[in-house]
């Protein structure tokens, strides 16, 4: 399918070089656009002006929350190139997602295509001082305009772009996070593992709460027991403990992070022992006490490697290290960001160009 083009006559003034770039603030001049109807299939692949939509009051998106997103970055390499990071994992997610909420599949090649050629068109505002990047949002929302509960025979794909600075405004300070023991973001079975607005909507009060108590963000535990560490609501999250590195496993109400997926594989590529599996609450809290919890820090996309200085769960204080970021974070920070800007070979396929 042939992607059209229509320019804006009235392009927006592009950020000071010294603007902080705020996550999620800015975004650039134009918009992928793309229709879907029962019967016809995804239509009109576009890249237009970017500017506000018209929906039918009813529709289905509003009601029922049938939506996906996704979030990648794209970057200026020192010798001009643009580079996407493991675009073709966030497909696969999206596909993984839309599965799950009854939204038409995406064909791969389109998809990859719409974010290059909008990337392309909107190359200028890809931001180059250290820490920053143009990052990537697709999503689909359902348009039918109907209030019964049933999936929608209509949606529209839009891409939009945001040159965006560090996701925490502590940017590689180590950030503090609280244990969530009342409220649960996912259960197994449920839409844990979809990239859906529902799951973060489901965190909101939780950050509220974590946020008058000076915490940036929430970990969860599951939905079951309220034992077991699964994620942080925008980020996932790993521990050092005793010289091996801990992550939840994939166990259907986590997300599959890409960023996650790419830590344990240059973990695992230093010779540092991996272990995805079950970490209850009370071994975390364990190995604070006998002082065998050498880092903690969490991976994703917005957030990049963040660490984490300080857990707190019920009444019980863990401060990791004292202060500072870990030698595992800062190496996974400086490879990770390193393969995204071209500056160090990275594993086959891993940057995409653009
Ligand atoms: C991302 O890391 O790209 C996400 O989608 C998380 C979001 C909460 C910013």
């Amino acid at each position: 399918m042939n992607i059209r083009i229509e320019k804006t006559t009235n392009p927006k003034p592009l950020p000071a070089a010294d603007d902080p770039l705020v996550f999620g603030t800015i975004f650039t001049d134009h918009m992928f656009v793309m229709n879907y109807e029962t019967g016809k299939g995804w239509f009109d692949p576009r890249i237009v002006p970017y500017a506000p939509i018209t929906l039918d009051p009813s529709a289905m998106v509003f009601h029922y929350g049938q939506e996906m997103f996704e979030g990648l970055k794209a970057y200026k390499t020192d010798d001009g190139r643009i580079l996407m990071f493991r675009p073709d994992k966030n497909i696969e997610r999206a596909n993984n997602t839309n599965k799950r909420i009854c939204i038409p599949q995406v064909d791969p090649d389109l998809f990859l295509e719409a974010m290059k050629e909008l990337v392309r068109t909107d190359q200028a505002w890809i931001p180059e001082k250290p820490g920053t990047s143009l990052y990537i949002r697709p999503f689909i929302i359902a348009t039918d305009p109907f209030l019964g509960v049933r999936p929608s025979d209509t949606y529209l794909f839009i891409i939009i772009l945001s040159p965006v600075g560090p996701y925490y405004p502590e940017g590689l300070d180590p950030v503090k996070i609280w244990i969530e023991d009342e409220y649960v973001r996912a259960v197994k079975g449920g839409i844990g593992e979809a990239k859906t607005g529902g799951n973060y909507v489901a965190s909101l009060a939780s950050q509220v709460k974590a946020h008058e108590e000076g915490y940036s963000q929430v970990l969860w535990l599951d939905g079951i027991e309220r034992k077991y560490i699964e994620e942080v609501g925008a980020m996932n999250i790993f521990f050092k403990i005793n010289g091996t590195v801990v992550t939840p496993m994939l166990n259907g109400s986590i997300l599959p992070g890409v960023t996650r997926n790419s830590c344990i594989a240059l973990c695992k590529s230093w010779g540092l022992p991996v272990e995805e599996r079950r970490i209850s609450v009370d071994e975390l809290v364990a190995a604070a006490e006998d002082g065998s919890l050498e880092e903690v820090w969490g991976s994703g996309t917005a957030a990049v490697i963040s660490p984490v200085g300080h857990l707190r769960y019920e009444d019980k204080v863990m401060q990791i290290r004292d202060g500072g970021i870990g030698p595992v974070s800062q190496k996974l920070y400086d490879t990770v960001t390193g393969i995204q800007l071209g500056r160090i070979p990275g594993p086959e396929g891993w940057v995409v160009e653009v």
